[in-house]
C-alpha cells in the first residue's frame, strides 16, 4: 500500500484540506498528522499563541475520512531535548532562515521523526512554505528516504490572501490590511514579467509598507524556486519566486508567487 502522510500543525483551513484531498486521491492510506512542534518556533510567546482546535480539526478532517489522524504529545516526540541538528547550508540561510534561526532545524527534526514513526510512502505540502519544501526535498534526497514529495498550490480566499493557520489571529481591520502582501507579490510579478528592475519593484513595496502603520515588512526577496538562492532579475533558465513575509498587527505571515518568463 502506499501511504500518504499530511504533517500539519492543526487549526486546519481549506488549504490543509487540499492536502488531505490530494493524499486521498493519491494514496491507499491517508495519515494526517498534528503536531504544534515546539523546535521550530524560535519565539516562544509565537508557541505559545499558535491557535489550536483539534476537536474543530477533526471535526473538519471527518468529511475526507483519512485512515489516521496522528495527535502526538510534546513528551512523546521529544521524551529528551535532541541533540542532532540540521544545517541545510545555502538552502535554509535566507528568508525564513535568515528571520527564524532555528526553525528549519526544528522542521528537518520532526519531519524526520514523522517519517520514521509512520513510514509514508508520499508526503504532501502547500507551495505556500515554499522554502520549507525546498528543505524537504533535500531532507528526503540527503537521507536517503524512499519518500515522493507532492506539492500543492496555495489555497487563497476570495480578495487573494493566502490561508493560514495564523489568519485567525487577525482582527477584522488586521484582516485586510494583510491583503497588502497577496497585493505587493501581483505587483512585484506584474512589474518584472514587463521587464522593471527588481531592486526599484522592492523599494516601491517598501515604501507601500511604510505607509501602512498596521503592517512591518520583514523581506522581500526574488530567489530562484529550487535552491532559495536570492537573485537580482528573472530569466529563461530558472523558475523564480517573489516571497513575502511581514508581521500584520502582532501576526507573522508569509506568502510567495512564482514568476516564470
Ligand atoms: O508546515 C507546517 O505546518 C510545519 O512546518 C510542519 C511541516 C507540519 C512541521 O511541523
Amino acid at each position: 500500500n502506499s501511504v500518504g502522510l499530511v504533517p500539519t500543525m492543526g487549526a486546519l483551513h481549506e488549504g490543509h484540506l487540499d492536502l488531505v484531498a490530494k493524499s486521498k486521491s493519491d494514496s491507499d492510506i491517508t495519515v494526517v498528522s498534528i503536531f504544534v512542534n515546539p523546535t521550530q518556533f524560535n519565539d516562544i510567546s509565537d508557541l505559545e499563541k499558535y491557535p489550536r482546535n483539534l476537536d474543530n480539526d477533526l471535526e473538519k478532517l471527518r468529511k475526507f475520512n483519512p485512515d489516521l489522524v496522528f495527535v502526538p504529545e510534546v513528551e512523546e516526540i521529544y521524551p529528551e531535548k535532541p541533540l542532532v541538528k540540521f544545517e541545510f547550508s545555502g538552502l535554509g540561510d535566507s528568508l525564513e532562515g535568515a528571520h527564524r534561526p532555528g526553525h528549519f532545524n526544528g522542521v528537518g527534526i520532526i519531519v524526520t521523526k514523522l517519517f520514521h514513526i509512520l513510514h509514508p510512502t508520499h508526503v504532501f505540502f502547500g507551495q505556500k512554505d515554499l522554502q520549507q519544501v525546498a528543505i524537504v526535498r533535500r531532507l528526503i534526497k540527503d537521507l536517503s528516504f524512499d519518500i515522493n514529495i507532492t506539492v500543492v498550490p496555495t489555497r487563497r480566499a476570495e480578495d487573494g490572501l493566502a490561508l493560514s493557520s495564523r489568519n485567525a489571529r487577525l482582527s477584522p481591520e488586521e484582516r485586510s490590511t494583510a491583503l497588502i502582501l497577496f497585493n505587493s507579490l501581483i505587483y512585484a510579478k506584474d512589474e518584472l514579467l514587463k521587464g522593471a528592475n527588481w531592486f526599484a519593484v522592492k523599494e516601491k513595496i517598501n515604501r507601500r509598507f511604510l505607509e501602512e502603520p498596521r503592517a512591518k515588512l520583514e523581506y522581500v526577496e526574488l530567489v530562484k524556486s529550487e535552491t532559495m538562492e536570492t537573485v537580482s532579475s528573472i530569466t529563461p533558465e530558472d523558475s523564480c519566486s517573489i516571497c513575502i513575509a511581514a508581521f500584520v498587527g502582532e501576526t507573522r505571515l508569509i506568502d510567495n508567487m512564482t514568476v516564470t518568463v
